[in-house]
Order: structure tokens, then sequence, then C-alpha cells
């Protein structure tokens, strides 16, 4: 089976709306947009394809990101992006700016930290004079030519980046700047989605919620050389989740016959190879694959459920199959136990029907959504 495609797939609405402000952009325009959507959806795929079509026609991009584990650094988000592009400018570039707003910026950006000097720096709850020494830095970086600044995971900002942002979609800048981001909806923070819903209550943000691929979308993504019943039971399996279906290709591609699926498989959800070899049921491989994908990639929660289905489905006589799955889960409960403590997103926790026995009934779960 041939493995997903590079290139884009589908979207061609969601890039209309990109190339309008694009355009707009090159008249000089400000504009915000924000990709929306679950995890594996597309956000970071989007944001790449804006970038690329802004670079095409001469514009600045500067990409950054918040993490899920860097979020105490003051204005991360913003540093990630901006940082290595302001280090590199002619020192005159930003000597036009006056020196209160240059200290600011010395605040935010350790590289331009000689720029300290003469100002007085805000005191935490004077952040919005941070907040307009950035906006003249983007105006400045803009002034020549127009300034794409893509943002990614913005669910994980630090809480200086978010007011930050907020700042900026409340009164954008004066310069042709665009501020691209992905936010992880059921990730986003109260703090986070009030000013993004305000933005876009007020028509300065326009928001694009990222839908699953169409079916066709999904063929075309995981090439036509594919079985179309195939592609169909991959499909249903991932919901038209390009990430999903890119992880159930990747492991059926290797499960052609082939020992290392079985493994690949197994240290995902650490069942012992030779009972993932053992599995005859094409269903229960893909939703083991896609419980595997979910697990290594984190999706604790998501995986959890996968195998629950996976239980569920199983034919009744696969005793081991079920105890070493009963294990599986284990492993992925305390792992989800660990990851829900360290998060705010709640995780829902169901339990199949005949879950609490090695030998329960198989009847099947309804698909969780
Ligand atoms: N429309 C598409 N065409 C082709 N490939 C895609 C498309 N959408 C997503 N992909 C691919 O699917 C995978 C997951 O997409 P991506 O990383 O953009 O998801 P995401 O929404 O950013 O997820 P996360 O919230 O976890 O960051 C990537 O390998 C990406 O290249
Ligand atoms: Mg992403």
């Amino acid at each position: 089976m041939a493995l997903p495609a590079e290139d884009l797939v589908g979207r061609a609405d969601e890039l209309g709306s990109l190339e309008r402000l694009l355009g707009e952009l090159d008249r000089g325009h400000p504009g915000a947009i924000e990709l929306a959507g679950e995890p594996g959806i597309g956000k970071t795929r989007l944001l790449r394809e804006v970038a690329a079509r802004a670079e095409a026609r001469g514009h600045i991009v500067l990409s950054g990101g918040a993490s899920e584990l860097e979020h105490d650094l003051p204005f991360s988000v913003f540093v990630d992006a901006l940082e290595e592009y302001v280090a590199g400018l002619e020192p005159n570039r930003l000597a036009v700016l006056d020196d209160q707003v240059q200290a600011e910026l010395a605040q935010v950006f350790p590289s331009l930290s000689a720029l300290a000097g003469g100002g007085e720096v805000a005191l935490q709850h004077e952040r919005h004079r941070s907040h307009r020494a950035v906006r003249e830095l983007l105006e400045r970086l803009a002034a020549p030519t127009p300034l794409v600044l893509v943002l990614d995971d913005v669910h994980w900002a630090d809480s200086a980046s978010v007011e930050l942002l907020g700042a900026l979609l409340r009164r954008p800048p004066a310069a042709a700047v665009l501020i691209a981001l992905a936010v992880r909806p059921r990730q986003t923070p109260e703090r986070l989605s009030a000013p993004l819903e305000r933005a876009h209550r007020e028509g300065v943000l326009i928001r694009i919620e990222l839908g699953a691929l169409s079916p066709a979308e999904a063929r075309a993504f995981l090439g036509e050389a594919l079985d179309p019943a195939e592609a169909a039971a991959l499909y249903e399996e991932s919901r038209g989740n390009p990430f999903y279906l890119q992880q159930l290709a990747r492991a059926l591609d290797l499960t052609v016959g082939a020992a290392s699926a079985a493994a690949e498989l197994s240290s995902a959800i650490e069942v012992p190879s030779a009972v993932a070899a053992a599995l005859t049921e094409d269903r229960v491989e893909l939703v083991l694959a896609r419980a595997g994908a979910l697990a290594a990639t984190g999706h604790f929660a998501e995986s959890h459920e996968a195998l629950l289905e996976a239980m569920a489905i199983l034919p009744e006589q696969s005793i081991a199959l079920r105890t070493t799955l009963t294990t599986a889960c284990a492993r992925v409960e305390h792992r989800l136990g660990q990851s829900s403590r360290s998060r705010s997103a709640p995780h829902s926790r169901r339990r199949a029907p005949g879950w609490s026995t090695a030998s329960g009934n198989t009847s099947r779960p309804t698909r969780v959504s």
C-alpha cells in the first residue's frame, strides 16, 4: 500500500479565505485568522500552506508556536516566532523606535537585551507597555514588506503570550500584518478562548473550523493505488482525520504479512508481538492500530477508548488476547491518569459493556465521538 501523499488534499474553501486575506495584506490591510480543530485534523499542515503561499507573494513569514511543556516562559510563542529574525536585523532598523519601546522589547526578546539601556521597564501590571512595544515592532517590520506571523498550538501558550495576542487582536498593528494561528478548541483555556471569541464576534478574527476530509479526499490522501474496500475501512476507522488515516495506513502497510507490523503495534500499546501477530480479525486489527497510534502520540484518552472498542469486537473465544488487552488498557489508563493530572482538559473514561471481566460479553459499544 502506498503511504499518504505529502501534497495538500482538499481544503479548497479554506484556501480561498486564506488567499483573500493574503490579498488584503498586499493592499496593506492587517488581518487575523484562527484555524481550529481536533488533534491531527490538519491545522499545522494548513499553516504551512499559508506560509508557503505568503512567501511566494514575497511576504515575510515568521513562524512560532507554543509547546505543551514550556508554557511558563513569558511571551514564548512570540519569542519563538520573532527572536531569530529580530536578532539578525540591522541595528538601525530598531533605532527609530523610542527608548521606552526599545527597553520594553529588550525585556521580551533576549536577543534585544542590548536595547535595555535608556528606557524604564514596565512592571507586571503594566504589560500593556510591552504589548504596545511589540505592536510597534511588528509595524516597523511590516513597513517595507507585508508580514505573516504564524502561531501554532496556541492552546498551550503561556499567559503573557495570550495577553499579548489578545492585545494585538483588540488593537491590530496599523500595518500589513497577518496573524495566522492554530488551536485545539477542546484544549483552549478560557483566558484564551474569551479574547479569540471576542475578536471573532467583532469581525477582527476569521475562524476556520477544520473538519474531516471527505471520503474522496481521504482516497486522494491515501493514494489511488489503494484497494477501494480498504480505503473505505480506513476512512471509517479514522473518521476522516488525516493523522489517523496516515497512522492506520502506515500500520497496515507494514502489516501485509510482516512481523514488523505486529512489533510496531505492540510497542505502541505494549501488546506482546506473538499475540498481535495472531490477530486475524481485520476490524480488531484496525482498531488496535488506531489505539497504538493514539497511545504513541500521547492521546491516551482516545487510545483507551479504542482499546475498549477493540475488546468489545473481539471474538468471544479470544481469551488470551482479551487478557492481554486488559493489561494494555490498564497501562494506557495509568498513562491517562498521569497525563490528566498534568493537563486541565477533562478526559472521558467510558467503559464498554463486558469490559470488567476478561471473559465478559462482547456486545459492541457505540462509537465514541
Ligand atoms: N489536507 C491535508 N492534505 C495532506 N496532508 C494532510 C492534510 N491535513 C493534514 N495532513 C497531514 O496529516 C498529518 C496531521 O496533520 P497536522 O499535523 O497538520 O494536524 P494538526 O491539526 O496540526 O494536529 P495537532 O493538533 O496534533 O497539532 C500531518 O502529517 C499532515 O501533513
Ligand atoms: Mg499541529
